[in-house]
């Protein structure tokens, strides 16, 4: 699910918050950045680096061209400072939407281990472009570095053939891209990968998700490791034509696989709470040693204000629905401290729908405690 409509000339404004947010500790909604005009910011995206300190980028909406701000917190998101913008610099278009950002957790193709690697979505006139960009200095500047995928322009009915919604993931001395892929004339979208061992060349397209019928639409991969299995989780949202399915019309499912390269023949399962509730829409997932002896699994969606958590390693079953006070945001994303594995983050921006009316929600994050979250009821806090 992705935004197509055109952006307009907007004049913006970064602010540099302060909201009196203890380090490292809880708190709800803290700005990171606020807009004006009728910009807007959804689909937050982080790393947390090796130090501890985090970066936070969003799509935004708004400015033209268009462009993904980076801030950078050393506190567990309690302060934010504003670093630098990863703009487009060989396309001429800028970075439309989408965007993704990791960190080298080793050398890879002549970088070292650390650097910074993001890229988002660029809308051309007639291509959809995925391209990677490398930071060796915190963020600070960027250089290009690959394009990654293209397809043809940006367009979401069925037999177009753009391609979307990158992910990248470190793994195994490679780069791992993961995106939305309608380029297949056998499927309306499915979901690929493609490997990199030198950041520059990217290995053959591999399906990860792709269903019958034709037009389901598989979208949005995003990807965590359960350490407590030793598996490796995939979640996507899954509209097929106008259909709805426990009451939503972009379930999420997920798969389960040993490496994150192996997801294609893993059967795809629809995440449901109680046989009664489902996610919708742009789902993100996360892990946490906390909450059990298997950990926690988190996924959060596009219309729900809680997160929907599995202690049992994945078990379809064993799904719950449990309220936050962090509002609904479209393409959500939430992060796991990995010092403080009972803290849970969740960014926040607008919806889908708010971006479109003019809701003009910061953009900011909300730490909760994870126990506290698994002790609360559906769609309530204490
Ligand atoms: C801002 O967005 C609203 C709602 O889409 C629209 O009515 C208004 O004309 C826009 N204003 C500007 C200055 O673009
Ligand atoms: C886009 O148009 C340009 C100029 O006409 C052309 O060179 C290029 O091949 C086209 N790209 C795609 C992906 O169709
Ligand atoms: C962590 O590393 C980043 C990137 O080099 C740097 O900008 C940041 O200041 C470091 N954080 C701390 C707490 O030293
Ligand atoms: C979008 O793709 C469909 C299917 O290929 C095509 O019929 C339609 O003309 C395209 N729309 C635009 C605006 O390019
Ligand atoms: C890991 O990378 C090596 C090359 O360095 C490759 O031969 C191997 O197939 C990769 N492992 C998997 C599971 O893809
Ligand atoms: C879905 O609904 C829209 C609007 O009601 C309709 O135009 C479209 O043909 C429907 N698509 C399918 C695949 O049924
Ligand atoms: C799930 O709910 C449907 C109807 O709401 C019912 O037909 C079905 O038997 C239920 N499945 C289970 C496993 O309880
Ligand atoms: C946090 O922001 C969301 C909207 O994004 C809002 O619904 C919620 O009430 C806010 N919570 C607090 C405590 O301000």
């Amino acid at each position: 699910m992705i935004h197509l409509v055109a952006l307009s000339l907007t004049s913006v404004a970064l602010a540099a918050p302060t909201t009196g947010a203890t380090p490292w500790g809880y708190f709800t909604n803290n700005t990171i950045m606020t807009t004006s005009g009728n910009a807007s910011v959804s689909y937050p995206r982080f790393t947390e680096l090796q130090n501890g300190s985090i970066l936070a980028t969003t799509a935004y909406r708004g400015p033209q061209p268009p462009y993904f701000p980076i801030f950078r917190s050393d506190d567990g998101g309690a302060s934010w400072e504003h670093v630098s913008d990863l703009r487009d610099q060989v396309e001429g278009v800028g970075f439309t939407a989408q965007p993704a950002i990791t960190h080298l957790t080793f050398p890879l193709g002549g970088y070292p281990e650390g650097t910074i690697l993001a890229g988002g979505n660029i809308f051309g006139l007639n291509f959809t472009r995925i391209d990677l960009y490398a930071s060796t200095d915190g963020a600070r500047t960027w250089e290009f570095v690959s394009h990654v995928a293209e397809g043809g322009r940006a367009n979401t009915t069925n037999g177009a053939t753009p391609v979307w919604e990158p992910k990248f993931l470190p793994w195994n001395n490679s780069v791992i891209a993961y995106y939305s892929d309608q380029r297949n004339p056998e499927h309306g979208q499915q979901l690929s990968h493609q490997v990199s061992y030198d950041l520059k060349t990217w290995g053959p397209v591999v399906t990860d998700v792709a269903l019958e019928p034709y037009d389901a639409r598989p979208g949005m991969t995003n990807i965590a490791h359960v350490q407590s299995v030793n598996k490796w989780i995939l979640v996507h949202e899954t509209p097929i034509g106008n259909s709805s399915s426990y009451g939503v019309n972009y379930p999420v499912h997920y798969k389960l696989a040993d490496t994150p390269v192996d997801f294609g023949p893993s059967p795809d399962i629809p995440l449901v709470v109680n046989n009664k509730t489902a996610p919708n829409a742009s789902p993100y997932v996360v892990w946490s040693k906390d909450g059990g002896p298997l950990g926690t699994i988190i996924v959060s969606d596009a219309d729900n204000t809680g997160v929907f958590t599995n202690t049992a390693g994945g078990d379809p079953d064993k799904w719950e629905l449990h309220g936050t006070p962090a509002g609904a945001v479209y393409s959500r994303a939430v992060e796991i401290l990995r010092c403080l594995p009972n803290h849970l983050l969740i960014y926040g921006g607008d919806t889908y729908d708010g971006a479109m009316e003019g809701a003009h929600e910061p953009f900011s994050v909300t730490s909760v405690n994870l126990e506290e979250v698994l002790a609360a009821p559906e769609y309530s806090f204490p």
